[in-house]
């Protein structure tokens, strides 16, 4: 009788013990760790470049102030700017000179989001693109330039993440959906724009 009572107890103790290896990546940070895996190869695992562009120092946010710029250049990569006959990709007025589409050794950045022949999700790309500004950009979630943007995009609470996860938004509907929030977001979308 003695040790049958003790069951529950063992077995609760083996729940808490084995379950954070067992739970899964979830959230925009969590997320975008588990997928930038796939970027690390040509960026480097702590954004310091290689094939692909050098994001840490501040570097990716000099590209990208606003965060719908960023998601949505990796969601069409740098092809269609070439297609669109833009320019520039990101900040015109960008610190250290604007970037060119094929300005860095000639090479592309390949496509991640669907309707380009990407294999990311719109929340995975949210994710990836969170892990780059807050993880590897140097971006700080607490002060008072990006707290706002953190909040709204990257945190565990982040209402626009959920709706991409959930399917009931795309980055053509978000902006619109969500233009009640304190900090509306701007257009996203999937075609090659200027930077707004
Ligand atoms: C095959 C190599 C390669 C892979 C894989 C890759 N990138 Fe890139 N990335 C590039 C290249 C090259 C550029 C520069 C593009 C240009 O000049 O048109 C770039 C540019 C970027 C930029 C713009 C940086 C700036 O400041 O100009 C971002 C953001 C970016 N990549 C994010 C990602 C993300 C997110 C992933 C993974 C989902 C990823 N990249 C995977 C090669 C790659």
């Amino acid at each position: 009788m003695a040790t049958l009572s003790l069951l529950p107890v063992w077995a609760f103790i083996y729940l808490l013990a084995v379950s954070p290896q067992e739970r899964e990546a979830s959230g925009p940070m969590a997320i975008g760790e588990a997928v930038y895996g796939a970027c690390a190869s040509c960026h480097g695992a702590a954004g310091q470049g290689g094939a692909g562009r050098v994001l840490h120092e501040g570097e990716v946010l000099k590209t990208f102030p606003h965060i719908e710029d960023m998601l949505n250049f990796v969601y069409t990569g740098s092809q269609p700017f070439v297609s669109a006959g833009l320019a520039v990709y990101g900040n015109p007025d960008r610190e250290g000179g604007a970037h060119a589409p094929l300005s860095y050794n000639g090479n592309a950045m390949p496509a991640q989001g669907e309707s380009w022949g990407g294999g990311l999700t719109n929340y995975e790309i949210l994710g990836v693109v969170c892990h780059e500004r807050y993880a590897i950009g140097g971006a700080d979630p607490k002060s008072e330039q990006w707290a706002a943007e953190y909040a709204t995009w990257c945190s565990e609470d982040s209402e626009i993440f959920a709706a991409l996860e959930s399917g009931t938004i795309d980055f053509n509907t978000l902006a619109e959906t969500f233009s009640m929030l304190e900090t509306p977001p701007r257009e996203v979308g999937t075609q090659a724009r200027p930077s707004k």
